[in-house]
């Protein structure tokens, strides 16, 4: 049994996967030395690999997780089970008051049904955001987890209009800013020392990893020939996710033209970010994020959750087609890419406001 402080609010963070890391740190950081609260980092092992966790949890300063569930890989119904199962136990254990969950991975969904059901209350931070599209894990878990939730910090107001029209009640709803970028903020600086030897000044950073692009062998094969085209104008660095790069050994690709990478840290991949000449992806994170430094974005989407790197900021869909990679590469290359601003509340304090509102 856990004594805790008498009176003190017990906050659990959940965990899983390398896009949820920067999202929580900011939250730790602006909750940690408040009164009346204790605070525990659950991970669930989703991502396990050194350079896809342990890394992060270094480069952003948070502490070492107090529970690791040690879920591991394995299809979605599995892994989200594995994750309720033996998070369950640590919940009725811990007894925690408030029970706070990020973005949209398996991990996410699954701890707000645990909690849920339990009777434990839970945030959602990154709450709102919608793809419309349901052929994506990530948007089933997004339309459930704000279902589950008791708060919703969203990080624009379409998130706000979203929940709305879904009929979740106002008075959940907080409209917050955007934590990714908190961290972001606080980490460029060291980002600035960092790069790769024998990197030309202008090249195109390049991420790929979503199921609807690297599970389909031709469909990945056209996205790896579009590259390939681009490494004829611009050096294509390719920091390539686990995921992806088993899927190419898998199906026999190769994509040996191009500058491929391991996953790198955080702050590396924020350096060669930051001075991208374009950068070519299908996550979600990384629009935002070029958006916010204002480095053209060629996302390998049909449709986005964050609307508001389209209109505000600096991404462009370009889907899966080659020639629309091409025309709006060229734009980049004549110095006429979209330039964009910075979201309202894309500010650096966007943990500082959820923390308030949970100090509430
Ligand atoms: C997950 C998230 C996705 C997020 C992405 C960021 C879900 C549904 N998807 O996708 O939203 O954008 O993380 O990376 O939660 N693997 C390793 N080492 C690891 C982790 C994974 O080798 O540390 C490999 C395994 O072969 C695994 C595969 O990558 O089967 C996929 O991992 P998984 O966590 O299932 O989903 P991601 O594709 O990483």
């Amino acid at each position: 049994m856990f004594a805790l402080l008498e009176n003190c609010l017990n906050i659990f963070h959940i965990v899983g996967a390398r896009p949820n890391f920067m999202k929580v740190a900011p939250v730790l950081n602006a909750l940690k030395g408040r009164k009346n609260m204790v605070q525990t980092l659950v991970h669930t092992g989703q991502h396990y690999d050194v350079n896809m966790s342990e890394v992060f949890f270094r480069q952003l300063g948070m502490p070492a997780p107090d529970v690791y569930l040690a879920v591991g890989s394995g299809t979605h119904a599995k892994q989200t089970a594995e994750i309720m199962i033996r998070l369950e136990p640590v919940v009725v254990e811990r007894q925690p008051d408030i029970v706070l969950v990020y973005g949209d991975v398996n991990s996410t969904v699954a701890a707000a049904l645990v909690c849920a059901k339990l009777g434990v209350r839970v945030g959602h931070i990154e709450a709102g955001l919608r793809s419309f599209d349901r052929t994506m894990p990530e948007e089933i878990n997004r339309l459930v987890t704000d279902q589950l939730a008791d708060w919703l910090f969203t990080p624009s107001e379409d998130g706000d209009e979203n929940l709305r029209r879904e009929g979740i009640p106002p008075e959940k709803v907080f409209c917050v800013g955007n934590v990714m970028i908190d961290s972001l903020v606080r980490l460029l600086p060291s980002a600035e020392n960092t790069g790769i030897d024998g990197l030309p000044e202008r090249y195109a950073l390049v991420t790929l990893h979503r199921p609807a692009n690297v599970d389909d062998s031709v469909t990945l094969k056209g996205i790896l020939e579009s590259l390939v085209e681009v490494n004829r104008d611009l050096t294509v660095v390719f920091p390539a996710h686990p995921r992806t790069r088993k899927r190419i050994a898998d199906f026999g690709l190769t994509a040996g033209q191009l500058c491929v990478l391991d996953p790198l840290s955080y702050v590396d991949f924020l350096g060669l970010q930051s001075r991208a000449t374009v950068v070519i992806t299908d996550s979600g994170g990384i629009q935002e994020e070029t958006t916010y430094l204002g480095v053209p974005c060629l996302t390998l989407r049909e449709n986005t959750e964050r609307p508001v790197t389209v209109t505000l900021g600096t991404n462009v869909l370009v889907g899966r087609d080659p020639d629309k990679l091409r025309s709006e590469l060229s734009r980049v290359l004549a110095g006429q890419a979209k330039k964009g601003t910075i979201p309202p509340l894309w500010d650096g304090h966007a943990g500082e406001r959820i923390a308030a509102i949970l100090a509430d």
